[in-house]
């Protein structure tokens, strides 16, 4: 089984109407050199993602969301459900953000909920984790990469409706990342704990993608590494020429 990579771009909270400029640069810039066998995604704040999905019809480019409420409706002021994430043209979602669990207090409990939201709207849900400097210090990265992995994956979660980004709380937007061994490690370590939790079979199909600080200067070496299935990025997705420059890492790959 070959894992079709997925490189994510997460928008954050960047982006207003003006912004769809680089989505449609994007969209020339890989309508003029594709990058085959690669599923390309951006995940746009809640406010764009319908006029996301008009500039991008036609293309190649995938939409997602960032986060949602667990339920599908009903009185949550400002919240948004997987369903209407669903209904404005997402087909995935972030959940699980080391932003959202440290700024939200989200617990990986609240994380499954969400990650169960996105499968009932039918979406892919991409459930992040990670350590902070301090746990990696004290050599407890894979303890909280199993806490987190035991408490935010559901029952249901399949290769084809579930993505796991390891994103190092201390990697994102610092300009540092671990090394290809540390990934490695961490990458293998989830794929084992994967098979232990969902079977052998599933885990070998499950993509798990790096995140934290990933920029077109790095990428080639980390997309490279053993288990890395692909990307979620940050501040590099928001300008279209750095999001391909970190796309083209995957471009010269052959099919197999
Ligand atoms: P970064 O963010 O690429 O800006 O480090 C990654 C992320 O938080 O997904």
């Amino acid at each position: 089984m070959v894992r079709k990579p997925l490189v994510a771009g997460n928008w954050k909270m960047n982006g207003v109407a003006a912004s769809l400029a680089e989505l449609k640069r994007l969209k020339e810039r890989l309508g003029q050199s594709p990058v085959p066998d690669t599923d390309i995604m951006i995940c746009p704040p809640a406010t764009l993602l319908a006029q996301a999905r008009y500039a991008l019809s036609g293309g190649t480019i995938k939409l997602g969301a960032q986060d949602c409420h667990p339920l599908p409706s009903g009185a949550h002021t400002g919240d948004l459900s997987a369903e209407m994430l669903a209904d404005a043209g997402a087909q995935a979602i972030i959940v699980g953000h080391s932003e959202r669990r440290t700024d939200h207090d989200e617990t990986s409990a609240l994380v499954n909920a969400k990650a169960r939201a996105a499968h009932r709207a039918g979406m892919i849900a991409m459930i992040c984790m990670g350590e902070t400097e301090q746990e990696r210090r004290g050599e407890a990265t894979l303890e909280v990469i199993k806490r987190q992995l035991d408490g935010s994956l559901p029952q249901d979660a399949r290769a084809a409706n579930t993505v796991i980004a390891y994103e190092p709380v201390w990697a994102i937007g610092s300009g540092l990342t671990p090394t290809a061994t540390d990934i490695a490690e961490v990458h293998g370590f989830i794929r084992a704990e994967l098979g232990r939790m969902i079977g052998q079979g599933e885990a070998t199909d499950f993509r798990i993608l790096y995140g934290g600080s990933v920029k077109p200067t790095n990428a080639g070496e980390l997309l490279v590494v053993p288990d890395v299935d692909g990307a979620l990025v940050g501040g590099a997705s928001l300008k279209a020429d750095d999001f391909y420059g970190i796309l083209s890492a995957y471009a010269g790959r052959s099919a197999c």
